[in-house]
């Protein structure tokens, strides 16, 4: 299936001099959606995984299908105030400022092997983060997924020892 025909550049967004990879076209092919939710079910389907986690808000789109077809528990990331009971948090720099990343204290179980799941990997720095905290949890880091993996930005240097799928690199 050529996923690359449903990955829309839009030059210029959110800023001057960045080419957007828009995945929008993919999410509204079923078939194409569903392929790729396939893909990523296969290669963890023996990984003994205990649990999903996904930042919002893209990651959640393919997580969420995910740890349904894996039959797993999902464990949401989310910005400051965003979720209701008990957090560890994370906080981790960007290219100008920073942010933060909480996740539920009971979100993981001690020793559970976690897969962390997002539409794209940049910088590597959102997927660090959610790495931090399900170690900060007792948990394990068992891989990261991606849909796109924007390789000239170096984000797998920011996942040392994480395996690392990607289905598209650009
Ligand atoms: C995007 C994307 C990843 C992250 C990748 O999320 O969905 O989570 O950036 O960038 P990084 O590898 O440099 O950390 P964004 O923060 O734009 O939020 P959104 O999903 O809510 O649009």
């Amino acid at each position: 299936m050529d996923l690359n025909a449903l990955i829309r550049d839009v030059p210029d967004f959110p800023k001057p001099g960045v080419l957007f990879k828009d995945i929008t076209p993919l999410l509204a092919d079923p078939k194409a959606f569903g392929y790729v939710v396939a893909r990523m079910a296969a290669h963890y389907a023996k990984a003994s995984l205990g649990a999903i986690a996904a930042a919002e808000a893209r990651g959640f789109l393919f997580a969420a299908p995910l740890a349904l077809e894996l039959n797993l528990p999902l464990v949401p990331l989310r910005k400051p105030g965003k979720l209701p009971y008990k957090t560890h948090s994370f906080r981790y720099d960007l290219e100008y400022g920073s942010a933060e990343l909480h996740m539920h204290i009971d979100g993981v179980a001690a020793g559970a092997r976690v897969l962390l799941v997002d539409d794209v990997l940049a910088t590597g720095g959102t997927m660090a983060a959610a790495g931090k905290l399900i170690e900060q949890a007792g948990g394990t880091v068992a891989g990261c997924a991606f849909l796109i993996e924007l390789g000239f930005l170096g984000g797998r240097a920011h996942l040392p020892g994480y395996e690392v799928f990607s289905l598209l690199t650009y």
